[in-house]
């Protein structure tokens, strides 16, 4: 059939603009027409100049149906902080590098006058395209120089900024790469979000000065993914919160001093039940750190976290690879006392599967110890640093079918493999796969 001009020329436009645009993960497609390239002054300025105004006209004139671009391989300052919180249908392509201020007075101040967080993006269907050239696509926060004026015995400077408050739903974040954060990277909340290629970076190169609450991804939502993704830190690589559902981390390399794979904490609040379902943590590579798998709650909690799973997890180095606590306190902390300290946030159906490596039994713990008992320690019996599983479940209900299976951990000592067991009773954990007390690692085998 032939078609009259114009109408061939309205298609073939339309498919452009299309085409133009990777279908979001609604299934659908939101056309991005507009477009802001932006403006750097870092060359002509010799490194001096902020560019936070022209990156936050960019955001504001390409809020919805737009691609906002930092160029390639172009350097940005961003010496104040960003706050794009009415955005819709945006691709930022982040194919440039971002630089914080390298003063930590002046950062110290923006934070302590009400900016506690430099980044934030909220809005539906916010994707981040980093590049794949991995000179690029970074966010550069001088972190070292934090870590290092950390005075000894105390657990990070004040005013430390979170990195980045990112909100959003049906989007995709593709090559994301922190160097040196501050501190905390990302706090990510909303649902069907996937994650892809990240890469958290806050390794310190002093071995004396401690990358403290360097935590990867701090999640509240559901439907959402990471995976091959690389995290070198101080703190949780991801930190699951309440309320939670269907999340997936898989396929990643966790090390330095990370403290792994983590839900929580929980039950801070006891007001605020945790409702946290089907998690799964699945083909992770742990090299070095305190924890790899590590659920933590508070005495007194409530609510219900089902379903969890961490499966074909690889440790190397890790002092704690397998930890549970539904009874965590800490003294100092300014928390309203639990109507009932007897009360849990329950844990159920929860697997452990396919754990193999070694346990650091020469050099146990990490910089993050500030205190005598380090924090890590508070509650526990004095270890011999073998101990592959730590499971202290706060009541004789509180825990039901846990799972363990294949878990093939060695303390490097060579001594054999300890459990320290408190309260996940036999006939609500049939599946256990040990016996729930202190001693041994003895597998049972059916
Ligand atoms: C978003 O906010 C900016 C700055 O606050 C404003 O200029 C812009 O018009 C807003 N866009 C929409 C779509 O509301
Ligand atoms: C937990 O969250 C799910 C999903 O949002 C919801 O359907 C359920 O009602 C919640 N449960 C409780 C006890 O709040
Ligand atoms: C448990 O979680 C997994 C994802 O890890 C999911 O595939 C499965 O359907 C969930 N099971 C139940 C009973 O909800
Ligand atoms: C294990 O990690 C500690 C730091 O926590 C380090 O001192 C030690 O050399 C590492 N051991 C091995 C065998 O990698
Ligand atoms: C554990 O690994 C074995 C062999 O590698 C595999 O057959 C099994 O399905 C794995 N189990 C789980 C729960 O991943
Ligand atoms: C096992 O160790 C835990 C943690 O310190 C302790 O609370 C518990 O009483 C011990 N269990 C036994 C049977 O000694
Ligand atoms: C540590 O090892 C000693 C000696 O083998 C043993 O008596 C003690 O119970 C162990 N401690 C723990 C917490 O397993």
């Amino acid at each position: 059939m032939l078609l009259p001009k114009p109408t061939l020329l309205a298609l073939s436009l339309l498919f452009q603009q299309v085409l133009s645009v990777p279908p979001s993960n609604d299934g659908i497609s939101h056309p991005r027409s507009k477009k802001c390239v932006i403006p750097s002054q870092y060359r002509s300025s010799h490194g001096t100049a902020d560019d936070t105004p022209a990156i936050a006209r960019a955001f504001a004139q390409c809020a919805t149906d737009a691609t906002i671009i930092f160029q390639h391989g172009v350097n940005y300052n961003l010496f104040t902080p960003l706050s794009a919180t009415n955005l819709s249908n945006v691709e930022i392509r982040m194919h440039g590098n971002l630089h914080l201020p390298q003063d930590i007075p002046t950062v110290q101040a923006i934070v302590a006058s009400g900016h506690p967080t430099w980044i934030t993006l909220s809005g539906p269907r916010i994707d981040w395209t980093g590049s794949p050239d991995p000179q690029t696509s970074w966010i550069n926060s001088y972190g070292q120089a934090w870590w290092d004026a950390n005075p000894p015995k105390s657990a990070g400077l004040p005013n430390r900024p979170h990195l980045i408050s990112y909100t959003t739903s049906h989007a995709s974040i593709q090559h994301f790469r922190s160097r040196k954060p501050i501190a905390w990277t990302m706090k990510l909340h909303g649902s069907d979000i996937t994650v892809q290629n990240a890469i958290i970076d806050a390794s310190s190169s002093s071995p004396s000065s401690f990358p403290f609450n360097t935590d990867g991804f701090d999640i509240q939502g559901s439907r959402i993914s990471i995976t091959t993704s690389t995290f070198h830190n101080g703190d949780d690589a991801i930190a699951v919160g309440t309320n939670s559902h269907d999340i997936l981390f898989a396929h990643n390399t966790l090390g330095y001093e990370t403290h792994g794979m983590s839900i929580g904490s929980l039950g801070k609040d006891p007001s605020a039940p945790a409702n946290i379902s089907n998690l799964l943590f699945k083909d992770i590579t742990v090299t070095g750190g305190l924890y790899a798998a590590r659920f933590k709650s508070w005495s007194g909690g409530q609510g219900l976290v089902r379903n969890v799973t961490w499966q074909d997890i690889r440790v190397h180095n890790v002092t704690f690879p397998i930890f549970v606590t539904q009874s965590y306190v800490d003294q100092n902390a300014d928390r309203p006392a639990p109507d009932d300290p007897s009360s849990a946030v329950m844990m159920q159906d929860f697997t452990w599967a396919n754990f193999s490596g070694d346990i650091n039994s020469f050099h146990p713990g990490d910089g993050s110890c500030v205190t005598d008992p380090c924090w890590y320690d508070v509650g526990l019996p004095n270890l011999n640093h073998t101990e592959a599983v730590i499971i202290q479940c706060h009541t004789e209900s509180s825990c039901r079918n846990f799972v363990t299976e294949n878990i093939r951990l060695r303390p490097q000592n060579r001594e054999p493999a300890a459990v320290v067991c408190v309260n996940a009773m036999a006939a609500l954990n049939p599946d256990l796969g040990f016996d729930c007390k202190n001693g041994t690692f003895v597998p049972l085998s059916d």
